[in-house]
């Protein structure tokens, strides 16, 4: 037999007994046998290197020879994730990411893994790199190392070209093991990723092969397009197969139970299935199961499912964002507190904001943070001059948590002004909380200004905080209406309002107009009536300004309190803001202004439609009353900004159902596509009643 089959031979017999141990457990020979034939391959393979497979079983024992971890580019984006610290965030970027895509989505929820971040790429089914995360374009090439990883394969069953985000980690029990005996203590890690990152960074390989580092894949990225599977769950399940490692801890969230259920069985990948609306209990079961775990995690990982949205949505230069992190922990800071300042926002709630020393904190220098209300200050009992640890739990606004020092001058709890710091009218207490009641504050109407322009209500992007109250302050713009009127022309010279910028903000003011009644009515900020109750209010046969009011004047708080999801509480505050004569006032100026007070007019005189079904996918079946041909009914679609297919598949979000549609029903309600019937589809349209009909057998859909 030459050299060339010996080694041939060799490197196929022992992979085969390393498959039958590590997978099954079997061994098919003895250790010392198969100690003498790794000996006799390792010999063979360093007289003559050219012969040796790069996907040889001896790689896992590694070698003596010295690494030097060259930086090499990753081919594909390795970028980090946005964090959330509350379940209220997590759900924000569900609802987000919704309202973006415009219709139904899914998300995977994973464990974050608190390891090493890897690359492995494969060409033609064999490992040919494992690649750090670096600075998310060069990473290190620490190949020999992770090759000693028994769960990470050599090579692959096909022949793919394949990049595979995994996180290289040590089993808790292992690091305590490896830590307790390790003699000197100076060198013993402080943690499980410690001493893994050391690891990946051995020079000899041979070391790092006694440490038993392991690795959970959690997305792929295949060179041919063509290849990628249309969500994630088939990219997990596709990995599976290939013959990676996938955490078997998996959690998969749609709208409602069931059909997360199904797409975790069609996938054929075993998962805890959840409804939108059990987000907080998923996030408090993982926290408490979190220390039972063998590996350490630090987070949560949700994911969009569906792949085309991803595309779609993209990425930040920092982080995808169809995706984010939920943090088990707020990274925290300590902070001396300066001072503590009350500010008014628009709905006259007084809130206490701590000023203090600039402090570093999840990545950016904070100066402010929250102290909520007075009672939270006697809580606290803080003081000025106080040590306090902040926090970033809320995500974006910091919160001060504690005092972890008292301060030296004597200085004793904090006491809120009796007066509005703003108009100095009485402060009221409603529940806890602190109110100016002077409808005319100036910060107040300042705020409801902003609030108004801001990006998520009208979107007047030349019209922010800093603009509104340059120009409130010279007495340009005194309330919401006044955007519609005002002469701008006086607001030349003020600075930074040259002709130009007040060019642009005409501009943006005048696009304005024609934003839908819902956005108007969330944008109004009364009642606190966000961009949701908007939608559902109008939704309920709400669709007017008119209708709104009426009810208010009857004082029928019944009306809005049967909505669904509002209750007495909000049916009361709707009722009492819509009696409000400032606020009649601002409504009759924007309706003279051409602002839209019913849903009826969310189309402008061009006859372009708003565009509600932006991003949706719908395919139709069945006869209609109202589309005679069935074509018509597609231009409303299209006009609305939908795309039409012709058949159902895992991409249409809407089939649109009338009456007679066979098959292509059974499969929309297969793939939990939603199905809208005409009736339904007629309000969607904003037709609701030229056709009445009795049946009652429309669905809505909501999240
Ligand atoms: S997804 C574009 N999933 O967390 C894909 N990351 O803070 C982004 N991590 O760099 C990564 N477990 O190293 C993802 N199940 C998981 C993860 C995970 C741990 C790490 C990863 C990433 C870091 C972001």
């Amino acid at each position: 037999m030459g050299i060339k089959e010996e080694i041939d031979k060799l490197t196929e017999e022992l992979k085969v007994y390393q498959d039958k141990y590590y997978k099954e457990g079997i061994s098919l020979v003895s250790d010392n046998e198969y100690d003498r034939l790794t000996d006799k391959l390792i010999e063979l393979e360093k007289e003559h290197p050219e012969l040796q497979h790069p996907d040889s079983p001896t790689k896992r024992v590694g070698s003596d020879l010295t690494n030097d971890f060259p930086e090499v580019r990753h081919t594909i984006p390795v970028l980090s994730l946005d964090k959330a610290y509350s379940d209220e965030a997590v759900l924000d970027f569900f609802s987000r990411s919704i309202q973006k895509e415009g219709g139904a989505l899914s998300f995977a929820a994973e464990e974050k893994i608190d390891g090493i971040s890897m690359v492995l790429y494969y060409e033609k089914g064999m490992l040919v790199r494992a690649v750090t995360r670096g600075n998310g374009e060069i990473g290190n090439d620490v190949t020999p190392n992770i090759m000693t990883m028994r769960s990470v394969p050599l090579s692959l069953p096909e022949a793919v070209d394949i990049a595979v985000r995994g996180e290289v980690y040590l089993e808790k029990a292992d690091f305590e093991r490896l830590n307790a005996s390790e003699p000197d203590e100076s060198k013993r890690a402080a943690n499980p990723r410690n001493l893994a990152a050391g690891t990946v960074r051995r020079q000899k390989s041979n070391e790092a092969a006694r440490v038993p580092l392991t690795i959970f894949c959690y997305e792929g990225f295949w060179s041919d397009k063509s290849e990628t599977p249309a969500d994630h769950l088939h990219i997990l399940s596709r990995l599976r197969d290939l013959g990676f490692r996938i955490n078997p801890h998996l959690a998969f969230f749609d709208s409602d139970k069931q059909k997360a259920k199904k797409k975790l069985s069609d996938a054929n990948l075993e998962g805890d299935a959840y409804g939108f609306d059990e987000i907080d209990e998923f996030i408090r079961k993982k926290t408490k199961e979190r220390k039972n775990l063998p590996y350490e995690i630090d987070g949560l990982v949700f994911k969009i499912n569906e792949l085309d949205v991803r595309e779609a949505f993209g990425y930040t230069e920092h982080h995808p964002r169809w995706a984010i992190a939920y943090k088990f922990e707020a990274p925290q800071a300590e902070a001396k507190l300066l001072d503590i300042t009350v500010q008014v926002g628009r709905t006259g709630r007084i809130t206490p904001v701590a000023e203090i020393t600039p402090t570093k904190l999840g990545g950016s220098t904070i100066r402010r943070a929250t102290l909520h209300n007075q009672e939270y200050i006697d809580e606290l009992e803080l003081a000025i001059g106080d040590t306090v640890s902040v926090s970033k739990r809320g995500d974006v606004i910091p919160a001060v948590e504690n005092v972890t020092e008292k301060n030296e001058e004597g200085n004793t709890t904090y006491q809120m002004p009796a007066d509005c710091p703003c108009c100095h009218s009485p402060i009221v207490q409603v529940g806890g909380l602190q109110y100016c009641q002077n409808y005319d504050c100036p910060d107040q109407a300042k705020g409801r200004i902003s609030y108004f322009a801001s990006a998520d209500e009208m979107d007047i992007e030349t019209l922010g905080p800093k603009t509104v109250e340059l120009l409130y302050d010279a007495g340009i713009l005194r309330n919401i209406e006044d955007i519609y009127t005002a002469d701008f022309q006086q607001a030349s010279g003020l600075p930074g309002l040259g002709e130009k910028s007040i060019e642009l903000l005409q501009k943006g003011i005048k696009e304005s107009v024609s934003r839908p009644f819902s956005t108007v009515l969330s944008a109004l900020g009364a009642a606190d009536i966000g961009k949701k109750s908007a939608e559902i209010l109008v939704k309920n046969g709400f669709d007017s300004i008119d209708k709104i009011i009426d009810a208010a004047e009857r004082q029928d708080v019944a009306a809005f309190a049967s909505i669904p999801g509002f209750g007495l509480i909000t049916g009361e505050r709707i009722v009492k803001a819509f009696s409000s004569s400032s606020l009649r006032n601002t409504i009759e100026a924007l309706k003279k202004a051409g602002v839209h007070m019913s849903a009826s007019e969310d189309k402008n005189e061009d006859g372009d439609e708003a565009q509600i079904f932006a991003g949706q996918v719908w395919c139709i079946t069945g006869s209609f009353h109202n589309f005679n041909p069935r074509s018509k009914a597609l231009k409303e679609i299209e006009k609305r900004g939908g795309r039409t297919v012709s058949s159902v598949t895992g991409k249409t979000t809407h089939l649109l159902s009338g009456e007679g549609g066979g098959s292509k029903r059974a499969e929309a309600e297969r793939l939990g596509v939603t199905i809208v019937d005409e009736k339904t589809f007629m309000e969607l349209l904003g037709k609701g009643e030229e056709e009445p009909r009795d049946d009652e057998s429309g669905q809505l859909f909501l999240l």
